[in-house]
């Protein structure tokens, strides 16, 4: 496996840094390569759990080096928190973390203006405020300032001040905010700068060179297919290709150098913030699965909005993104529901509708179609091999294959590390 990317199927928080954490022991390197401090992914080890955020989670494993790459948006307080507590705990993280020169900047300014558009906003997204959206903005409209700017002292001073000024007319002039001192905004990130010297390279050619003498290389998405900018259920999304559109550019490598893409999706789904949810359960049902799936933002603590396995929508992701192999992970959290739901279709106005619809009303009011299936019963966080998962709920894995048209090879049974099951 020379590279595969790992990217989640659903709204996020599919699980995708376990599956991360499983493939990344035997991996060279692991890359994220968009999403920022937004993310929030969580490796059990035994008694130890780690949340991270915009680190790679390879970093829990001894092995693999990992790179923030070009298409991730750095907050470097965050990033430095990060590492700081990972090697408090014990992880040595020397030699094996570096950061691509052209990832851009989270500023102070970009998490301000989330929060202020946010509390304002008359369609509010429910973004996490860490400063996502307007940092991305800022790329696509040439006011960005990437790690490769802040290492050119007096270029970066000569950017950052015309930046913040501009700011600094927003916040007070629409906004009625405090401005920012641009000395503190520019010191504080000056001493960023010697933090980050030792760790910064040419992301795309250290990729590169990785792959020409055969290292395996996993990629680490955050966010979800459908939070993609452009193919995720906009605007409610993030600001990034959060789905395997966004590999080649966020990290710097060609079509031709990705292996294998695996889609990772929970047994159900969740979504965390604003925008349509058509399989959202309300009820008892979806209470269920918000206590015993402990369904609570990794990033916010927010709740989770959780409802039914949406067939639809990963048809859908599935196509775009071209899954080799589906995860499902959580299937544990099903067991105990009499009835388990699965969206394969939706009504519309008196229409059948089968194929995802872009439109945030139809989304809206889309009333699915549900098939059911009896539950099952009992723990399943013993189980290790296939054929003693109980036959309901291998019946219903073998539905979402037909449903979906992807293999499910891998099936989570737990938080932990070896509460994988592999279907060979
Ligand atoms: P990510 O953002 O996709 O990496 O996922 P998160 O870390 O935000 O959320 C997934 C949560 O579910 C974490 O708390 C994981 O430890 C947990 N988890 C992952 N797989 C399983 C599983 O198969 N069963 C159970 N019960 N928990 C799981
Ligand atoms: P991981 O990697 C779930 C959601 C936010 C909001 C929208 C935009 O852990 O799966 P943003 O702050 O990105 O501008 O918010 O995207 N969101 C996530 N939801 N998992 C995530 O990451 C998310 N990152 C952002 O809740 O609806
Ligand atoms: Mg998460």
């Amino acid at each position: 496996m020379p590279t595969v990317c790992v990217v989640g199927a659903q709204w996020g928080d599919e699980g995708k840094a376990g599956i991360v954490d499983a493939l990344g022991a035997a991996a060279d390197w692991v890359v994220r390569f968009q999403g920022g401090p937004n993310a929030g992914h969580t490796v059990v080890v035994g008694e130890d759990t780690f949340k991270l955020h915009l680190l790679p989670s390879g970093l829990v494993r001894e092995r693999p080096r990992c790179l923030v790459a070009q298409g991730v948006v750095v907050d470097p307080e965050v990033f430095f928190r990060e590492l700081d507590e990972l090697e408090r705990r014990g992880v040595d993280t020397k030699g094996r973390i570096f950061v691509a020169d052209r990832a851009h900047l989270i500023l102070p300014y970009h998490r301000l203006l989330d929060g202020l558009t946010e509390t304002r906003a008359s369609v509010p997204i429910g973004t996490t405020r860490k400063g996502i959206g307007p940092c991305y903005a800022d790329k696509v409209s040439y006011r960005g300032i990437r790690i490769a700017d802040l290492m050119d002292r007096e270029w970066f001073e000569t950017r950052l001040e015309g930046e913040v000024a501009a700011r600094n007319e927003l916040l007070r002039k629409v906004y009625g905010a405090e401005p920012l001192d641009p000395a503190e905004v520019r010191d504080v990130l000056l001493a960023y700068r010697e933090r980050f010297a030792p760790l910064v390279v040419d992301g795309a050619e250290v990729l590169a060179e990785a792959l020409d003498r055969g290292e395996e290389v996993l990629f680490e998405g955050a966010q979800g297919f459908l939070l993609d900018v452009d193919a995720g259920t906009y605007p409610f999304v993030t600001g990034s290709n959060a789905s395997v559109l966004g590999l080649c550019a966020g990290a710097g490598i060609p079509p031709r150098r990705v292996d294998r893409v695996v889609g990772v999706a929970k047994a159900y789904c969740t979504r965390v913030g604003g925008g349509p949810f058509p399989t959202e359960d309300p009820g008892p049902d979806g209470e269920h699965l918000r206590s015993f799936g402990k369904e609570y933002g990794t990033t916010t603590g927010r709740p989770r909005r959780c409802g039914w396995f949406d067939a639809v929508a990963l048809r859908y992701a599935a196509s775009v993104s071209g899954f080799d192999e589906l995860v499902i992970t959580k299937l544990d959290i099903l067991s105990g529901l009499p009835v388990i739901r699965v969206a394969t279709a939706y009504e519309h106005r008196g229409r059948r509708i089968t194929r995802f619809p872009a439109a945030v009303r139809v989304l809206s009011e889309a009333v699915p179609v549900y098939r059911e299936f009896p539950g099952f019963e009992g723990d399943l966080g013993g189980v290790r091999s296939f054929e003693d998962l109980p036959p309901r709920a291998r019946e219903y894995l073998a539905a979402l294959e037909d449903l979906v048209e992807v293999p499910i090879r891998t099936v989570g049974v737990g938080p932990e590390r070896d509460q994988l099951v592999r279907k060979e």
